[in-house]
Parts: C-alpha cells; structure tokens; sequence
C-alpha cells in the first residue's frame, strides 16, 4: 500500500517521466531522470547521464553476479549497467507501475519489478552489487532502504549510491522532496549509512559537476535555444526558473557513497 505521499511521487514521475517529449533540459531523454555530470565539454544531457552512470560504474569492482538498479526511472540508468553486467544479470525496481513497463521495452532481457526501496521482496543475500541513482531522497526513509539493501546483497557485496541530501526542508518541488531527512553536515549523513552495516562507507561531493553542472546547462540551453528562435519567451523563462529553483534547492551536497556489506554478512543491522 503506498502512502498519499507516495502516490502523489508517483503521480509526478509517471506524468513528467512517462511524457513522449520527456526531457529535462528541453530536448528528449534517452530514458534517463537524472542530473548527469557536467565536464567542460559535455555536449548535453543525456550525455552527462550516461557520464554519471560511467563515474557510478567505475566504483563498482564486481563484474559477475546479479545487480539490481533501486528506483531504476524509465531504464536509462539500467540500461548502462548492461555496459558491465549481462542484461539477464540485471533486476530494476520502480515504485510505479507505467515507468516499469517502460523499462521493459528499454531492456528487455532485464528483469523488472513493482517494489519498493523500503520494502524489498527479494530472499536475503540475492544480489552481489546494488546501486541507486538519484533517488533516496524520495525513500522513506533512508535507513528502511539501506537495512533492505544490506539484506538482499551477499556478503562482501557492493553498494554505489548517487543521493542527494537536504541540510534544510525544500520551498520548492514540495510534491516530490516535501518531508525531507535532514543532515546538518556529512558526517551525520555517513553515521547513518555505518549505523545501517554499511562498511568501508566513501563518501564523495560531486555537487560541482552533477548539481551546479546541471543548472548551468539548463540555462546556457534555454539561451541557445532562444538566440537560435527555435523557443518561445514563455517557455526561454520557465527554462530559467526552473534552473534557479533547483539551483536554490537547500542540498547539503550531491554526493555518491559506496560502501559493502561486510564478509561475515553478520553485521547487527544487515542480517536481519
Ligand atoms: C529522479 S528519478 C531517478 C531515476 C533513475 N534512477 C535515473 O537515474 O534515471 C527517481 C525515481 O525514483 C522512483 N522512486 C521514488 N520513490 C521510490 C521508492 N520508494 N521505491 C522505488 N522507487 C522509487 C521514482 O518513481 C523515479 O523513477
């Protein structure tokens, strides 16, 4: 049973996200929702999520085993992962059923589920790699998701997380960052990943070039776009507005975490 709030998350991504012209920056997505990471010479979006996929992947040391893509979007992200895993080596969850089927079409060989972070139905020890990106600011909470990934991964297996977490509760996009965890600082942010089991924890801020990367692309596109006259006034200012309402966005960082579980596989909080 999801919850109003889960409903209402679900209802924006499946509206946003399942939108034939879906595209953040104003071009079409190649099935990802992400942020992407900016070098100085990303030429557009999707081409930063693929990079942030391939910064992702370069932290995952398994190339053998199942690995399952938390929050999997519309199968963009899950479709880079077939880079480093046999596509029948690949699981993907959604909350949402229509973003799901989506990512059918997009991989078929993988495998998709209805579930969510939270609560998993996989058996204990399924998995060898779990990874989510961009999207544990949406669980509720944290800790359901990192117990259940603890749980569902072998011992000594690996997590690789793209998250973004708040310092302070968000003005904007209430319907999908309302009813934020908040972290003062990093280390209360990695307290909680070793108090889930969570070993070797490595923290990384990558706010530069996913956060600000972002932002400064959704700008420098709307202005291309409206010097080259292929868009309206209208749409040149909801382009800027919505780049300086994300950029105003109380993140305490972007960040990516790795972590394992650890070889015992015995840890209090990850053996449930
Ligand atoms: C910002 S998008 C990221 C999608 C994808 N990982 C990507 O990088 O393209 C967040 C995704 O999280 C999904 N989501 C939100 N809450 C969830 C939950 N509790 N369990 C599973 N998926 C969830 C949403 O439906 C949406 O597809």
């Amino acid at each position: 049973m999801l919850t109003d709030l889960q409903k209402e998350l679900t209802g924006f991504y499946d509206r946003l996200f399942c939108a034939p012209e879906f595209g953040l920056d104003g071009r079409p997505s190649a099935g990802f929702g992400n942020l992407g990471y900016f070098t100085p010479a990303t030429p557009d979006l999707n081409t930063a999520c693929e990079q942030l996929m391939d910064v992702l992947m370069a932290r995952i040391t398994r190339r053998d085993g199942l690995i399952l893509d938390v929050a999997c979007g519309i199968g963009g992200s899950t479709k880079c992962l077939t880079k480093i895993f046999s596509p029948a080596a690949i699981h993907g969850i959604n909350i949402s059923a229509r973003q799901i089927e989506l990512c059918r079409t997009r991989v078929p060989e993988a495998h998709f589920h209805v579930m969510t972070a939270e609560k998993m139905e996989f058996p204990d020890r399924m998995f060898d790699v779990v990874i989510s990106v961009e999207a544990a600011m949406h669980f509720k909470g944290r800790r359901e998701f990192l117990l259940e990934a603890m749980r569902v991964l072998k011992p000594g297996g690996e997590i690789v997380v793209a998250d973004m977490p708040f310092s302070s509760q968000p003005s904007a996009f209430t319907s999908v960052l309302g009813g934020q965890e908040l972290y003062p600082t990093l280390d209360s942010y990695r307290s909680l990943w070793e108090s889930c089991g969570v070993q070797d924890v490595e923290i990384e801020d990558v706010s530069g070039p996913v956060w600000r990367g972002f932002c400064a692309h959704v700008r420098n596109t709307a202005f291309r776009d409206l010097i080259a006259s292929v868009t309206d006034g209208g749409t040149f200012q909801e382009r800027l507005h919505f780049a300086e309402k994300m950029n105003a966005l109380p993140s305490l960082a972007y960040v990516i975490v790795k972590g394992r579980k650890g070889q015992r596989g015995a840890s209090s909080h990850g053996d449930r």
